[in-house]
This record gives C-alpha cells, structure tokens and sequence, in this order.
C-alpha cells in the first residue's frame, strides 16, 4: 500500500471518487459506516488507510472512531491480504494439542507476525478461534482449505505445496 505521503493527486482523486460513490449508496441507511467499510474491504481486500481516512472526512466520522469498527469487527483487515492465506486455530481443543507451537512454525519459517503479511505479499496470517473442526485439532486452513491433526514439521511443506499450487 502506498503511503499518504508518497500517493499521487491521481490516487488521491481516485480515492475521492470512491468514497463519495460508497457514502452515496449507503446515504440514509442504518449501520451505514459498517455497510460503507464492507464495501472498501470488497473492493481492496482490506481498508487501506487513505481511503479511510477520506472515509473519516467525507462522513464526519473521526479515524479514531473508524479503527475503532475496524478493529472490533474481526473480519475487517488493515493490511493487504497474501495471496495465501493461512488461518492457525487456538481455540481451545487445538490448543490444548498444540495450536502455538503451529504459530511459532508458520511465523518463523515466513517470518511474519500474526495478523500480517509476508513482505512478497505471498502470505497472511491469521490466528483464529475454532473453525470447526475441533476433531481434528490441531487444525489450520489454508486458502479455505483445511489440514488436521497439523504437526510442526508438517509446516514447511504444506508452505512448499501451497507456494507451488
Ligand atoms: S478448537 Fe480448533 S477447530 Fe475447534
């Protein structure tokens, strides 16, 4: 993403346009900010900073309130999506079978921190609260698709493979 400093007028008026469309289609509408932002996130894969921040002035919301949906709202993302996308489990059942030694594995061998990317932007991610499949904790999802009973040494070629898919 570029940075507020280094975006160009073109952006900066792209951006503009963008958001006013956005406001315009949800003008008058309840829960209209959250509406608002799922479209920006549709549209990018995640809320880039400068659009919200031209979200902030457009509707008169401030940031910090803005960061505040975005934050408390899991599904948001406020950085670029990988390519891949790599979601550990830590609820309980993976846990209590090994869940953080999986995390260690994937930030060590990508060397990214949970919730980010990789700086190639092959890869996020995300650490999460039970999707499922408790039966075959511990368990992580890779691109929607599910690996079970996942031991540390198993990480690096379900990287390779998914690298290579
Ligand atoms: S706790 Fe991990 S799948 Fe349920």
């Amino acid at each position: 993403m570029s940075q507020s400093s280094t975006i160009t007028p073109n952006e900066k008026s792209d951006i503009r346009k963008e958001v006013a469309q956005h406001v315009s289609n949800w003008k008058g509408e309840e829960g209209n900010l959250i509406m608002i932002l799922h479209a920006i996130q549709n549209q990018h894969g995640y809320v880039p900073r400068e659009v919200a921040m031209e979200l902030s002035r457009e509707v008169g919301v401030t940031l910090g309130r803005i960061y505040e949906v975005l934050t408390f709202y899991h599904y948001f993302k406020l950085v670029p999506p990988g390519k891949h996308n790599i979601s550990v489990c830590l609820g309980t059942a993976c846990y209590l079978k090994g869940a953080p030694a999986l995390i260690n594995e994937v930030k060590s061998q990508l060397k990214v921190e949970e919730g980010g990317t990789t700086e190639d932007h092959e890869f996020h991610l995300d650490v999460v609260r039970c999707i499922g499949c408790c039966g075959m904790a511990p368990a992580m999802t890779v691109d929607g698709r599910t690996c079970g009973k996942v031991k540390p040494e198993d990480i690096s070629k379900i990287i390779a493979e998914t690298k290579s898919a």
